[in-house]
């Protein structure tokens, strides 16, 4: 991964990104002179500009203006400030869609949607791919070489309004892709089970997208054209990104949305993440979820996992309130510091906002910015100030790595895709729940936890949890086993392993995929009522999904002391050569959670950080010789933390103890043993 910080400030010191998103062509010129004494009193240093200037950079086909353009960039130069310049094609502008409206994406029912948002096109589209590769040619040619552009910035969140699209140019292109798999249209019909419901395709002209139909379509029909989609749209990318690429050396990303909300759906980020130069993320809090900064948490890990475990580029998170909730609650006084300090403690190289100054109108004229309605005078515009600041007093972490991650998760995008297809055992079972599950029980005893594919090497941890991976392929499957046979211990949930690549049951008995895993046979799921809990022999009671088996070679540690499959294992043990596999049949609660993940850690000789209160996040940064360390206390009492070190925030030396308040914030250089 390349990255940027040492060009962010005069001397060449590394520096962490501070800014954000920069629409001055929202305002008149006479305010930008405004914006940039602003934004250096703040200590901002990188804006985001022209993510949203396709209209007013090409006012009308081919013919192009750069003028003010060319004004906002010189006028940042001259201030010493950097931009990560966008090459605008994330909003085809008004007079495209209308000459071209056959470029307008298409619903699943067949409603061509119109424009008058963003992002209103189809992947697919030749018209939108020839004019986005024109305008970024454009753009490259013309500001390669301004001193002031030290990045590029391709579109803006790939698939956030706009994916899938089921239009005929969609579907002719689903087509060609699937030739491109299969081959023979036979290869086609086995791997998509077509014997049913006389589904059988002879040609594959024949093929639709997965439009809606009068009951459930094809489930591989619809993976497969989930992985289509998110490839349609990394072809987009990629196409710009190397028209960047010719005319400069500087790196090139596209901000991802990591675990948001589901928005990040349409894209398999695993792929994606090899044509990134440098991994960024945008990330909103959910106002209303009372433990949205471990979720914060979660998804900032996802991207370090992105990202190879390097600094990543945090390209977007809000001051306070957003507009686009049910109900938009502002931030509380140093909720703004806790959240850029968490995404920096989890690696983030770079804390940048969603966006310099409020806008005043359109859609987002509710969402909070550095720069408030209210103006300086303002809480947020003082909390902004004080966070450039501690930027600037921790500064010597830039380019370091988080360290000391001993548990990996598995996510793979086909896992989640299939897990939320039709037709399956209960609607209640989600793998992002489940995952959420188990990083909060490691969250909370302070373990930090890597994301991983189920094939990428595992070797480095000593505990892999497979939380809810519905498909796995036998690559991954193999894979589980070596770490475990080698030593690891894994642990794995209910509706793990069912399927393969095909989302074909893997038969004989569940998890097909593992058995020789668990040791555990399943031979009957048995869904919960919606809210219902049976109690377990041990760690308290499971909710959404129970399950009738039998140990073959695992040790029961729980059964199901009530419910319909009352006497059947709920929880086992199985030793599979030097390792041990824990396998979970039901969703614990996160009492129950916390009790068998401080017992699988123990035994797995993890070490969990000393501290006082479930809700002080501890992590580690290093950079080979010094580490440091962070203590975020997002309880509302304050707590203890053991370190030796001095706390670069306040530089006050801590020797074996550090009372970290409520609400506050440690970042500890800690003194070398
Ligand atoms: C992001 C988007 C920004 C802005 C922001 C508001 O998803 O990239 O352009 O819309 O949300 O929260």
């Amino acid at each position: 991964m390349l990255s940027i910080s040492s060009r962010l400030s005069a001397d060449g010191t590394a520096a962490f990104g501070f800014g954000g998103d920069y629409n001055p062509e929202q305002w008149h010129p006479s305010v930008w002179q405004e914006d940039v004494a602003l934004m250096k009193v703040a200590g901002v240093n990188l804006v985001s500009v022209g993510i949203f200037s396709w209209a007013l950079l090409e006012p009308s086909e081919g013919r192009y203006e750069f003028g003010w353009l060319d004004d906002v960039l010189d006028l940042l130069q001259e201030s010493g400030i950097r931009v990560d310049l966008a090459n605008a094609s994330a909003s085809p502008p008004p007079w495209f869609s209308h000459r071209y409206p056959q470029s307008l994406p298409v619903t699943a029912n067949g409603v061509r949607l119109g424009y008058g948002s963003r992002q209103a096109f189809c992947a697919s589209s030749p018209e939108y791919r020839r004019a986005a590769a024109a305008l970024t040619t454009e753009i490259a040619k013309r500001y390669a070489s301004h001193p002031a552009v030290v990045m590029w910035h391709v579109h803006n969140e790939y698939g956030c309004h706009n994916q899938p699209c089921y239009c005929e140019v969609s579907g002719a292109a689903f087509q060609r892709w699937l030739e491109r798999k299969y081959d023979d249209i036979d290869a086609l019909n086995e791997a998509w089970g077509t014997a049913f419901w006389s589904q059988h395709y002879y040609r594959f002209d024949e093929i639709t997208p997965p439009r809606q139909s009068g009951t459930f379509v094809n489930p591989t029909q619809v993976l497969d054209f989930a992985r289509f989609s998110s490839d349609e749209l990394l072809d987009c990318y990629r196409a710009e990104a190397d028209i960047l690429r010719a005319h400069s050396p500087l790196p090139v990303t596209t901000n991802f949305m990591g675990f948001s909300m589901g928005l990040d759906k349409p894209i398999d980020y695993w792929a994606w993440a090899d044509h990134m130069d440098l991994v960024s993320n945008d990330h909103y809090l959910v106002a209303e979820d009372p433990r949205n900064f471990q979720e914060l948490a979660m998804g900032a890990d996802f991207v370090r996992g992105l990202a190879s475990g390097g600094p990543w580029v945090l390209m977007e998170h809000s001051t306070s309130a957003v507009n686009w909730q049910p109900r938009n609650i502002a931030k509380r006084p140093g909720e703004l510091r806790r959240n850029s300090l968490q995404h920096i403690a989890r690696g983030a190289d770079a804390a940048l906002f969603f966006q310099w100054r409020a806008a005043k109108a359109g859609s987002e004229k509710f969402h909070s910015a550095l720069l408030p309605h209210a103006g300086t005078d303002s809480r947020v515009w003082r909390e902004v100030v004080e966070l450039g600041a501690d930027l600037v007093a921790i500064a010597e972490i830039v380019g370091s790595r988080v360290c000391g991650a001993a548990v990996a998760i598995i996510h793979d995008t086909d896992a989640r895709w299939a897990s939320e297809l039709d037709s399956h055992p209960t609607i209640d079972a989600s793998l992002l729940n489940e995952t959420r599950l188990w990083h909060d029980a490691l969250y909370r005893l302070g373990v930090t936890t890597d994301f991983r594919r189920s094939t990428d090497d595992l070797s480095s941890y000593g505990l892999v949890v497979v939380p809810m991976q519905y498909l796995m392929t036998d690559a991954g499957a193999d894979s589980l086993r070596s770490f475990a046979g080698n030593g690891g211990t894994v642990v794995i949930t209910y509706q793990s392993g069912i399927v393969d690549e095909d989302d074909h049951i893997r038969l004989g008995g569940y998890p097909g995929a593992f058995l020789s895993l668990t040791g555990t046979r399943i031979e009957e799921f048995y869904p919960l009522h919606e809210g219902e809990e049976v109690e377990l022999t041990r760690y308290g009671s499971g909710r959404v999904f129970s399950e009738l088996g039998r140990p073959l070679t695992s040790e029961v540690l729980a059964e199901f002391a009530g419910g319909p499959t009352a006497g059947s294992p709920a929880i086992t043990r199985n030793r599979v050569g030097m390792g041990t596999v824990y396998y979970v049949g039901t969703s614990l609660t996160p009492a129950g959670a916390r009790e068998l993940v401080t017992e699988i850690l123990t035994a797995s000789s993890i070490p969990v950080p000393q501290k006082s209160g479930d809700d002080v996040e501890i992590t580690r940064r290093s950079d080979g010789t010094r580490t440091w360390l962070f203590a975020i206390n997002h309880g509302s009492a304050d707590a203890v933390v053991t370190v030796d070190g001095v706390d670069l925030l306040t530089g006050a030396a801590t020797e074996g103890t550090l009372t970290v308040a409520s609400g506050g914030v440690a970042v500890v250089r800690e003194t070398v043993a």
